[in-house]
């Protein structure tokens, strides 16, 4: 198992960025949960199933579906679906269905496989928590609604998806809600997370506050702590 840095954190609060940047800069590698989450619910979605289908229905049809990130982009059965799933229908649906515990157990081990032989830089809600509870570094990202609402509407735009400024926030705030409330591996704050408010901080100064974080405890182990 290589070091692991988790990243937590709600939609919007700049994870991606941030965790990509660093892993390059460390030499780890990359992972964004999130786009596990959004290739399994487009495999679903395309196996006909529905988020009224039982758990059962669930993981019959998820038994017959391969996801594998590698090299920044998502695979669904062999496919590279990374750009279909930035719609925000599949995002929806990613939403959704990652509430269900047959896909959270679906992709449990697809992302500890991740970490198995190399260093690992992984985004997404439940990092910290669930999936490397062990992890080396554990940081908490985040950002005012106005701030996160912003940064989705211009991803959307740039997407080439035309929605308002309301519907953004709307849509930010209704992930919140889910994210948060789910029975399953709710986004929260871990114990011993480093806590990052990106809402006015440039992006230049959240890396460098991270890479404090990792280069002192690397050079506190060094030290013979
Ligand atoms: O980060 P994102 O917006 O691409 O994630 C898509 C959905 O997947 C999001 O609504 C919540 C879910 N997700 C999750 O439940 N656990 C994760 N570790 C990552 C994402």
């Amino acid at each position: 198992m290589g070091r692991v840095i988790a990243i937590d954190g709600p939609s919007g609060a700049g994870k991606s960025t941030v965790a990509k940047l660093l892993a390059g800069m460390l030499g780890f590698n990359y992972l964004d949960t999130g786009a596990l989450y959004r290739a399994a619910a487009l495999g679903l979605r395309r196996k006909g199933i529905t988020p009224e289908d039982t758990d059962e229905r669930l993981s019959e049809a998820l038994g017959g579906i391969s996801v594998v990130f590698s090299g920044g982009r998502v695979f669904l059965d062999g496919e590279d679906v990374s750009e279909e799933i930035r719609t925000p229908e599949a995002g929806h649906y990613s939403s959704v269905f990652s509430a269900r515990m047959p896909v959270r157990d679906f992709l449990l081990p697809v992302q500890r496989d991740a970490a198995q032989n190399n260093d690992l830089v992984a985004e997404g809600r439940d990092m910290s928590t669930v999936v490397f509870p062990d992890a080396w570094k554990k940081f908490y990202m985040d950002a005012n609604i106005e701030e996160r609402a912003k940064r989705r509407h211009l991803q959307l735009q740039q997407g080439g998806v035309s929605v308002s400024m309301e519907n953004a926030r709307e849509d930010v705030i209704g992930r919140d809600k889910r994210d948060t409330s789910r029975d399953i591996a709710p986004l929260r704050v871990a114990e011993s997370a480093v806590f990052i408010d990106s809402s006015d901080m440039p992006l230049e100064e959240v890396i460098n506050k991270m890479l404090g974080v990792v280069r002192s405890e690397t050079a506190r182990r060094g030290a013979g702590g």
